[in-house]
């Protein structure tokens, strides 16, 4: 029985349909490095490369392309930013839904120094921004935040903090992973100083490909975390000060990026807004059907409003890692149970330290696949015991 993949926003599934023949592609017949060759396979290459990083200015209104720095996902765009830019007697804010590949990082940080303050937010998620003003001290210096929920799907409001930002002399820092190819996003417009992504969400790439993209401001004040080869300036011990190369030493994910570059093009064919409108009409079927199973509590916004299609639920009469386990074992629909490496959150929705099963649509689920689903909770309602 083929399954039902309900878990996009670990990674999507499946991936864009040009992304495995361009890296295919790329291995089979061309393999050449970057900056580090000089013959026409390498050249043809590079272009690629600038064109992937045209790719993500475009989609995610950026400075410049010279600025979309390349990583292996945003957990390490992440902890480059952090580690990069803050030094002891430094504060930030931060939303109460993030991720721990902001918090374990903010973690080491503060045994250094830095500090920072915690937004306050409705049990749906939503961030009380009349807040913000109250939090701020002499010493804050940026504001970060998760732009959507990987727990509950709840968006948090990006340029209204953008504006805020500006408007007080702060960097807006937003990690993006459950944003990017899904919202629309403009940095310039919303005044975002950097943004983070990963590559394999709702981009619809590869594993093992993310990056940053940030202004000309911003990108002298981080200091780089790594350092070593870029195939340009060879003689200086320093790494150079020319980007995008300050911040890639070391050879990329080329076959990972040449994925990307396919997947971006894709999105743009199909136009995000055309996946995000599918996806939402899938959650509002998901949740208007939720609503008739009184054995579920629906988690974060009650309706599509301010939410994407992460949707996470708590059987009122099990274990979620039972029904979690049952909804593979039985019906074959594949979620993912637990904290979902993001405790606070949890703690704002009210569902820690359990958890929740979270469900996740993609621009390749279907009507009837959240019927199926639908099908299976209702029949798990009456059939699962304690
Ligand atoms: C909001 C958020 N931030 C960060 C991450 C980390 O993503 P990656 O593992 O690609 O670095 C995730 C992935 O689950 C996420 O949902």
């Amino acid at each position: 029985m083929k399954s039902i993949y309900a878990d996009n926003s670990s990674t999507s599934f499946p991936k864009a349909p040009t992304v495995a023949q361009a890296m295919y592609d790329y291995i089979s017949y061309n393999g050449a490095s970057v900056h580090r060759s000089s013959n026409e396979d390498a050249y043809q290459v590079e272009r690629l490369l600038l064109e992937t990083r045209q790719q993500l200015q475009q989609l995610l209104g950026g400075p410049s392309p010279k600025y979309v720095i390349f990583t292996p996902n945003v957990t390490t765009s992440l902890n480059m930013v952090l580690q990069g830019l803050f030094s002891a007697g430094d504060h930030l804010l931060i939303s109460s839904l993030e991720h721990n590949a902001v918090m374990r990082p903010l973690h080491q940080l503060s045994m250094k120094g830095v500090s920072y303050s915690t937004i306050p937010s409705t049990p749906q998620g939503e961030m009380i921004t009349s807040t913000l003003e109250s939090l701020l001290l002499p010493t804050t210096k940026a504001i970060l935040v998760t732009h959507v929920s990987n727990v509950c799907g709840t968006i948090q409001p990006i340029a209204e903090i953008g504006a805020f930002c500006k408007e007080h002399n702060l960097l807006c820092i937003v990690d993006a992973a459950q944003s990017a190819g899904i919202l629309p996003i403009h940095m310039k417009d919303m005044n975002i100083d950097i943004l983070c992504f990963t590559g394999h969400k709702g981009l619809l790439g590869p594993q093992g490909v993310g990056g940053f993209l940030l202004t000309k401001d911003v990108a002298h004040q981080i200091h780089p975390l790594l350092t070593g080869g870029t195939g340009s300036f060879s003689h200086t011990i320093e790494i150079p000060t020319t980007f995008p190369d300050r911040f890639e030493p070391g050879t990329p994910n080329i076959p990972g990026i040449l994925g990307l570059h396919a997947s971006l093009s894709y999105l743009n064919t199909v136009g995000i807004d055309s996946i995000y409108q599918h996806e939402l009409s899938l959650t509002k079927q998901f949740i208007c059907g939720l609503q008739e199973l009184p054995k579920y509590t629906i988690h974060g916004m009650p309706n599509i409003h301010n939410r994407t299609a992460v949707i996470s639920i708590s059987p009122n009469h099990c274990d979620p890692a039972e029904l979690a386990h049952n909804l593979e074992e039985t019906y074959h629909i594949i979620t993912r149970v637990g904290l979902h490496c993001a405790p606070t959150a949890h703690q704002v929705l009210g569902t820690y330290p359990r958890g929740t099963v979270r469900f996740s649509f993609g621009y390749h689920n279907t009507a009837d696949e959240v019927d199926t689903i639908l099908n299976s909770l209702d029949l798990l309602q009456t059939t699962q015991l304690l």
